[in-house]
């Protein structure tokens, strides 16, 4: 397949990752997959095309990003950023271990900070402008039972989004950071936990339009701010998506 730009997944493997890259592949943009499991998606027909890159965010210290420079210099040029890996909090902040807390907090903030740092640095040197995503969650600004550690680790990336657009404006003009907080998704993120998923979003319906947003150009796009987008995917009844264009405050503690 003949690709023209290129655009890196971390945490590409499975669930919206897996969707968004689907997608890009059927807009002949080359998808780079980050994640654990990226020897298994090889033999994924669905991928085909794509490139693959091996991190385990809870050890980088133990990763060696030569595979992705190579990648990223000898490809097409990478012209977006998917940020989109995570995990579940298994349990309330009481019973958490601090392996388990250690395990949240790596893949959620503290790993992906490394990861992102050295794409970001191979990026200003391209000086090519990007098209940043961040997958954050509704857990980001909702008083949610048992997800101590999750909405916190989620307001992070939410954060992040926001001041990087700051640092896009400097460092690459013409880019843009956008913020996606979906609600409840079907996807493997919930396996082994006792959740009803029968009304959750289709995540194929939500990798769309992650990308009828996030590619529109800048000039063009009435709801973005100084290169900035933030959306709110909320789930009906129905499980089908709710679209509004906001930064919603913290919610207020109320009884659960
Ligand atoms: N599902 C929902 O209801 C929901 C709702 C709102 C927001 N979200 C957020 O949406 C994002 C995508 O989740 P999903 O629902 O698509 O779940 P998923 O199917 O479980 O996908 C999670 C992705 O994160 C990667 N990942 C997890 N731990 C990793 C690690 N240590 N190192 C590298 N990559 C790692 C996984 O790759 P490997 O396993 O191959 O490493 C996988 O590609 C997450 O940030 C999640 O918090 C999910």
């Amino acid at each position: 397949m003949e690709f023209l730009e290129s655009a890196i997944i971390l945490g590409g493997t499975s669930g919206l990752g897996r969707e968004i890259a689907k997608r890009l592949l059927s807009m002949k943009i080359r998808p780079i997959i980050m994640g654990r499991s990226v020897l298994r998606c090889q033999n994924d027909s669905e991928l085909d095309g794509c490139a693959f890159v091996h991190v385990d965010l809870t050890k980088v210290n133990q990763w060696a990003p030569n595979v992705l420079h190579g990648i990223m210099r000898h490809g097409p040029p990478v012209t977006q950023v998917y940020w989109v890996a995570g995990v579940v909090q298994h349990k309330p902040f009481h019973q958490l271990l601090p392996d388990e807390m250690n395990e949240l907090l790596t893949t959620h903030v503290s790993g992906p900070m490394v990861v992102l740092n050295h794409i970001y640095n191979e990026l200003v040197e391209a000086g090519r402008p990007i098209k940043l995503i961040t997958i954050a969650s509704t857990s980001t600004f909702r008083f949610r039972s048992a997800e101590e550690l999750y909405c916190p680790a989620k307001a992070f990336k939410a954060n992040w989004a926001v001041q990087m657009m700051g640092r896009l404006q400097e460092d690459l003009p013409g880019s843009t950071s956008t913020l996606i907080m979906p609600g409840g998704m079907k996807t493997p993120f919930w396996l082994g936990e006792e959740v009803d998923i029968s009304a959750f979003m289709d995540p194929g319906i939500i990798a769309g339009i992650v990308l009828s947003h996030a590619l529109v150009d800048p000039e063009e796009d009435q709801h973005r701010v100084h290169g900035f987008l933030p959306i709110v995917i909320n789930r009906s009844w129905l499980g089908d998506p709710i679209i509004t264009y906001e930064l919603p405050a913290l919610e207020w503690p109320r009884p659960l």
